[in-house]
């Protein structure tokens, strides 16, 4: 891994996310089996399934937490994976999971800015994250960047639905459950308050695919996971713009 550059910005929410993750780091999980009806790891092995053959291969769990999908991505048969986050807690939690001896190396490191040299890894996977970065476009941009022409990113997570039906069924859960559940196992009723509406004012798939598109991805398309997860899939073009 190489230093990553410093990521600016005075309007910057990144410290305020990485503060509420840091503090919601111990019933996160707990939280997360309950808040999806126990569904959240069946959700996680589908996507890691997207990535392809994984044997051999040198895999990034891009805001990775506390390492559900670092785990998934061992099992697939991934030689090496970076764990990156940028809250150190989460990451915590995540590495006592883990084996001693498993091939993970984990990293703070904020999305738009990774310590990774270009063209250094097979494959990226990013579960829950992205709809929490400022700029969500660097981070994609840093994806294309260190994935080698070829690798594919997978990006798991609730896209705002383009129906008008299945967005209100969204919104009404996200308004009306997610606040009081996870406050009530967290204890911090206001951080599921605000997860909640960064599930409504993420993108939609489309919208992603156009995003992936610009960074350098030729999009694979999507699937959904029902109810309410899908991964969008792109694959790293050879020629990546303003890389
Ligand atoms: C909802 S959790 C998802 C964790 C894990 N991927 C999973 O599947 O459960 C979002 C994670 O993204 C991390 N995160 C948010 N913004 C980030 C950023 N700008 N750079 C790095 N990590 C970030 C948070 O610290 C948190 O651990």
């Amino acid at each position: 891994m190489t230093p990553a550059p410093p990521v600016a910005g005075a309007q910057d929410r990144a410290p305020q996310v990485r503060e509420m993750f840091e503090q919601l780091a111990p019933r996160y999980d707990l939280a997360n089996r309950v808040l999806s009806l126990g569904l959240d790891q069946s959700w996680r092995r589908r996507a890691v399934a997207a990535l392809g053959p994984l044997q051999g291969r040198v895999a990034v769990d891009l805001c990775a937490g506390t390492l559900d999908l670092t785990e998934h991505l061992l099992a697939g048969g991934a030689a090496q994976v970076h764990a990156l986050d940028f809250s150190a807690k989460m990451l915590e939690v995540g590495r006592a999971k883990l084996p001693p001896d498993a091939p993970v190396t984990v990293a703070t490191a904020d999305a738009r800015a990774l310590p990774l040299d270009d063209n250094s890894v097979d494959a990226i996977i990013c579960g829950f994250g992205l709809r929490n970065v400022p700029e969500v476009e660097r981070a994609v941009a840093e994806c294309a960047r260190v994935l080698r022409p070829g690798g594919r990113l997978v990006v798991l997570d609730f896209f705002t639905p383009e129906g008008a039906v299945p967005r209100l069924l969204q919104a009404s859960y996200n308004r009306l459950v997610v606040p009081v559940v996870g406050g009530l196992i967290t204890g911090f009723g206001e951080a599921y308050r605000y997860l909640a509406g960064s599930i409504d004012a993420f993108c939609t798939r489309p919208a992603f695919v156009t995003l992936m598109g610009e960074a350098g991805f030729a999009a694979e398309g999507w699937e959904v996971f029902p109810p309410v997860a899908s991964i969008v899939v792109g694959v790293r073009s050879p020629e990546v713009p303003h890389a």
